[in-house]
């Protein structure tokens, strides 16, 4: 992926144990495509050193307001002069204190002083011991950082530096590039609340064993990333799947279908947008035994009777809110020939205004996909591209159509 390219970004370090996290941030932030201009207040230089940081974004790391390279020796205009964001990554409750009141006595403060503020919007991962992070004057800066136009990236919880446990600790450099990505991102689901449901579900046969499919949930993760992406609160009801949730997304777990039936209709009674990823398994044994059913050695199999399971995208879209227009359901269908026939008749059995047709043979476990969006006015293909682009513009082309249903 190359969800930076094109980015310039200032990466500030201010002094703190978590400064060892910024060199894989600077790293992660280039594989990303941005261009990364690093500027170190003297503490961050205790913590690590100029050269690595040099070595890693290949540029030369500013940390002097006298810096006599600059021909105009303004250091703190040029360097932000060019951003496209300001990142202070560590961010001490020191450095917080200073941006709160506008001192501007080294390099990096001064450059956050003098950017220009509705260009290069200022984003923090604060990074400190728990107690700190709590202490009133901490959080009262927070709020009017945040008051000022502040972006501030959450803290995580967990062991601190200092032996401590709690909440403070910078957040891992790969969370930190999903929130950047995420931050510049247009925000087209802002208010809306989306549910997702994906992944298999599992039919239990008896208490060791069960029915399932080959879905991988893959889709349905990157769409429930990219609904947060876009500024959605999203719930995320995942069949039994061991992906790891995306950063921000509420999930919920769950294993059968009768199961995901009442996590869905629960979730979706304030939701506003239902897409429906999940290969729910059609049939179910009619009786799951209590007990290992066992070989008893005669050849004898079992016998099983099936009954059929709700339909879940079916019922939802059902419901007065559907109805209604209030909840915009999206179904999916996973074929292997004649898509566009089928996620037409699909679209026109399931009730719903958006099916997405995708070849499932062709991507169930793979990072890929190609989809076909079928609506009342037509069908769209999506070319081949990797789920998370896909979902990107699937939730874009989901916020269009909200936007001409719901005024
Ligand atoms: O009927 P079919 O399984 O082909 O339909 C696929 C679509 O319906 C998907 O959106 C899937 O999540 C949803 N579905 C459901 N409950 C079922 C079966 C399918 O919600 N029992």
């Amino acid at each position: 992926m190359n969800d930076l390219a094109g980015k310039h970004i200032v990466l500030g370090l201010t002094g703190g144990i978590a400064c060892y996290k910024a060199a894989e941030l600077c790293r992660a932030l280039i594989k990303e495509g941005a261009t990364v201009q690093v500027v170190m207040t003297e503490a961050a230089a205790k913590f690590i050193t100029p050269v690595t940081m040099q070595a890693l974004s290949n540029r030369s790391v500013y940390d002097s307001q006298w810096d006599a390279r600059e021909g105009n020796n303004m250091a703190h205009i040029n360097l932000s002069r060019e951003a496209d964001a300001i990142l202070i990554a560590p961010c001490s409750a020191d450095f917080m204190a200073k941006l709160l009141h506008g001192r501007a006595d080294d390099l990096l403060s001064l450059m956050c002083l003098a950017r220009p503020i509705d260009k290069v919007p200022l984003l923090i991962a604060p990074a400190m011991n728990r107690e700190m992070w709590a202490h009133p004057a901490t959080q009262r800066n927070l709020a009017q950082l945040k008051a000022d136009g502040t972006t501030v990236f959450d803290v995580g919880t967990g062991d601190q530096a200092c032996g401590e446990t709690g909440d403070g600790r910078m957040l891992e450099p790969e969370e930190l590039l999903q929130d950047l990505v995420s931050f510049f991102l247009p925000k087209v689901l802002a208010g809306q609340h989306v549910l997702v449901s994906a992944g298999p579900t599992y039919e239990a046969i008896d208490p060791v064993r069960g029915i399932t499919n080959l879905s991988s949930g893959k889709m349905g993760f990157a769409i429930a990333r990219a609904a947060h992406e876009a500024g959605a609160r999203v719930t995320l009801v995942a069949g039994p799947v061991s992906l790891p949730t995306p950063r921000g997304v509420e999930r919920v777990n769950v294993r059968s279908a009768q199961n995901m039936l009442e996590a869905s209709v629960k979730y979706a009674q304030d939701a506003t947008v239902f897409i429906a990823t999940a290969a729910v398994a059609d049939w179910r044994p009619a009786q799951a035994s209590d007990q290992k059913i066992k070989k008893d050695g005669s050849g004898a199999t079992p016998q099983l009777d099936f009954v059929e399971n709700p339909d879940i995208l079916a019922t939802v879209a059902k419901t007065p809110r559907a109805a209604a227009g209030a909840l915009y359901c999206v179904g999916f269908a996973a074929e292997s020939h004649d898509l566009l026939v089928h996620a037409t008749a699909k679209r026109a059995r399931k009730g719903v205004p958006l099916l997405v047709g995708n070849i499932g043979p062709a991507t169930f476990g793979q990072d890929d996909n190609a989809l076909l969006l079928v609506d009342a006015h037509g069908a769209q293909e999506v070319p081949r591209n990797s789920k998370l682009v896909l979902a990107r513009h699937l939730v874009t082309e989901i916020a269009r159509r909200l936007r001409a249903t719901q005024p």
